[in-house]
Order: C-alpha cells, then sequence, then structure tokens
C-alpha cells in the first residue's frame, strides 16, 4: 500500500520526539497502521539545529504554512504550540485545503476549538489531539469512545507534569522552585513559556478541551477558574504533610443542574488516595460516569517519548481511515457555554 505522508511543523522535544518514534517502530507501526507512515517534510525555525536525528533526506519548507499546500504531504503534524501565530495559521489552513491535521497543542484547542470543529467539518478534514491531554496516557480516546456511552459526571485530574514535578520534588528533597522548574524545562516538560505551566493556564487548557469532551459542550476558556503554585512553599508543603495530606495541583470539571464548573486549583488530598501516589511527571485523569461509576488512568503526562506516542496513534487512526468529530459523538454546532465563577460551587 502507498505510505501515508506526514508534514511535521515543530522539530523541538515532540517533533524530534516523534521522527525518532516513527523510525525505531517504523516496521510495527507499519502494520498496524496497514500502510507505511513517512515523514516527508519538515519545518521549524532553525535548520541547522541537533535533532538528535538525521532529517536531511526531508524537504525543508522555510515557512511551515507551505505544508499545508505541499502536494507530498497527505497530513499535517503541529507541534509548534501556541494557540495564535503560525500553529494557528497552519492548522487552520490545512483543514481548510481539507487535510487532516494531528496536533499536540492545547492552548489551540482550548481557545479555538469550537471554530476550528467547524473548520473540519466543513472541509471534512479529520482534526485529532490525543497528545494534547496528559501527555502519553490516551486521555481524548477514554473520554471520546470508551465512555461514549455514558453521561460523564465529572472530570479532571493531574494534568500538568512540569507542576507535578516540582510539587514532588520541592516535597521530597526540599529543592528550590526555581531550581526544579529549570530541571523540568532541561526534561522537555515545561512550555516553551512556563509560565503557562506554573501558573495554571495549561492545565486549565486541558481540562477544557476534557470537559468539552465529556459534556458535549466547549467551556468558554476565560471562564474556567485558574490558580497555579507560584503560591506555594517549603511551609505550606511541610503543613500539609504534618496533618497527613499532600498538596497537588488538580483540575476539575463538573456538571449539575446549576451549570458547568471548572477549576484549576493546588489542593489537598489525603496522602493514602490514590491520586495522592502520582508523583514526578506523571498525571492522572480522572473521570466519573453515571453507569461506569469513577475510573483513573495514569502515566507520563509530558516528555518526548509519551507525548510522540500519542500524536502517533492519531497518525495510524487517520492511517487506518478512522474518523470522528471532533467533539466525539456531539455536533459540531453546539456554542460555548461559560463555567459558573468558583465561589458559587
Ligand atoms: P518545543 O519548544 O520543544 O518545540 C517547538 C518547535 O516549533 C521547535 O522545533 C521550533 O523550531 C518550532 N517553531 C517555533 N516557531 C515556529 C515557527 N514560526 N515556524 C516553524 N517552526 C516553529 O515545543 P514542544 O515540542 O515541547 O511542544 C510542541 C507542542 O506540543 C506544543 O503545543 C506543546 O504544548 C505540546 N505538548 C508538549 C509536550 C511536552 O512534553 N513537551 C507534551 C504534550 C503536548 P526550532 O527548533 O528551530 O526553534
Ligand atoms: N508542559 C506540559 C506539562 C506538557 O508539563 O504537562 C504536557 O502537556
Amino acid at each position: 500500500k502507498h505510505p501515508l505522508r506526514l508534514g511535521v511543523a515543530g522539530l523541538g522535544t515532540v517533533g524530534a520526539g516523534l521522527a525518532i518514534l516513527l523510525r525505531d517502530n517504523a516496521d510495527l507501526i507499519t502494520a498496524r497502521a496497514g500502510r507505511p507512515i513517512q515523514i516527508t517534510a519538515v519545518a521549524a525555525r532553525d535548520r541547522t539545529r541537533d535533532r538528535g536525528i538525521d532529517l536531511s533526506a526531508l524537504r525543508w519548507h522555510a515557512d511551515a504554512i507551505d505544508l499545508a499546500s505541499d502536494p507530498n504531504v497527505d497530513v499535517v503534524v503541529e507541534l509548534i504550540g501556541g494557540a495564535e501565530g503560525k500553529a494557528r495559521e497552519l492548522v487552520e489552513a490545512a483543514l481548510t485545503a481539507g487535510k487532516p491535521v494531528v496536533t499536540a497543542n492545547k492552548a489551540l484547542l482550548a481557545l479555538h476549538g469550537e471554530r476550528l470543529s467547524r473548520l473540519s467539518a466543513a472541509h471534512n478534514a479529520p482534526l485529532l489531539f490525543e497528545a494534547a491531554v496528559a501527555g502519553g496516557i490516551p486521555a481524548i480516546k477514554t473520554v471520546r469512545e470508551g465512555l461514549a456511552a455514558d453521561r460523564i459526571l465529572s472530570i479532571g485530574g493531574i494534568l500538568n507534569g512540569t507542576c507535578n514535578y516540582i510539587l514532588t520534588a520541592m516535597r521530597e528533597t526540599g529543592r528550590d522552585f526555581a531550581d526544579v522548574l529549570k530541571e523540568a524545562q532541561d526534561l522537555g516538560y515545561a512550555e516553551a513559556d512556563p509560565t503557562t505551566d506554573v501558573d495554571g493556564f495549561d492545565a486549565a487548557h486541558k481540562l477544557a478541551i476534557l470537559a468539552a469532551l465529556a459534556f458535549g459542550k466547549p467551556v468558554e476558556f476565560d471562564s474556567v477558574h485558574v490558580e497555579g503554585i507560584r503560591s506555594i512553599g517549603a511551609l505550606d508543603l511541610g503543613f500539609a504533610r504534618t496533618l497527613g495530606y499532600r498538596i497537588k495541583l488538580l483540575g476539575l470539571a463538573r456538571q449539575s443542574e446549576r451549570g458547568i464548573d471548572a477549576r484549576v486549583a493546588p489542593c489537598l488530598v489525603p496522602e493514602t488516595a490514590p491520586i495522592a501516589q502520582v508523583d514526578g511527571v506523571f498525571n492522572a485523569v480522572i473521570a466519573e460516569g453515571a453507569f461506569v461509576g469513577r475510573l483513573m488512568i495514569e502515566g507520563r503526562g509530558a516528555g518526548a517519548g509519551p507525548t510522540a506516542t500519542a500524536v502517533a496513534a492519531d497518525i495510524i487512526d487517520i492511517a487506518r481511515g478512522k474518523t470522528i468529530p471532533v467533539w466525539g459523538t456531539y455536533a459540531t454546532d453546539v456554542t460555548a457555554v461559560r463555567s459558573r465563577p468558583a465561589d458559587e460551587w
């Protein structure tokens, strides 16, 4: 069978990780996808940078937007990041050209998901984003497919690997916030602007996506209550320990007859609770459904390998011809709703 040809925009932690995964697992992926999957074209800012893999045989585009019109690209893979600028332009151009798009960009989905879902539907171009929530955890598939038959009452969990890594290291070793943040950046966990992580916005982006999938209505992002971990110090972690608790940055969204509540904040969790044991870069996604009850899935929430597996899973779905609407089983013409303010919970 003819190969599925990818145009990859962004060759940083995730983009280079994807190229390495597709190279190292090529046979396995070809067998499972039913056809070979090849990167044919790429775009990044610095052509001379060492990416840890030889990309010299690939076509380089000086402007990533050209991947959308490249006749040798069947699927555009957007791994640049950011809700605006080149990432948004490229995704919109590719969908408008009728090309399937795979992205890990949670900021883009959280802020513009409604518009993108309409573009995807109008041009019959799939838009897949498994890697946008909780790195290597198949969170989107779990909610959109595994729980498709149930009414989800609440969803959330530990949704930012960088914050969980920082809180864990500060608690276990007493290390300084700035020092551990630097380490998380060096490991490729943090966003290009790490304030997005530590101020809670990255977790809120993921929560907004999960809530949209779970409740079938996009949540207006600016209505999500967001608090980060900047104010948490050694004293707080020490008091929590003395009282038998751990501090975790949690995102939680729930739906009741009063509306949707969505918030991200540092929370005290009893140290015997399963979620309290989720440490380091690990994330946990917790959902509660009327029929399924409660479930929790745990795994690495950031980093090259885990995130690349999620991106590649979406690409394999496209190679297999599987299509699914952006927000799952729900119509694309639903309008976004606002979360109730946190003080009304
Ligand atoms: P990086 O900062 O490591 O990589 C970004 C890449 O985009 C770089 O290769 C950069 O080029 C390229 N780039 C930036 N601007 C442009 C532009 N205007 N045109 C073309 N290329 C550009 O980011 P990550 O790999 O960490 O993240 C990528 C996406 O994946 C983001 O949306 C992020 O939120 C998401 N994500 C990241 C995870 C992680 O663990 N890191 C986990 C889950 C999702 P150059 O290298 O030349 O500077
Ligand atoms: N910066 C994000 C995190 C990457 O630390 O969780 C994964 O989405």
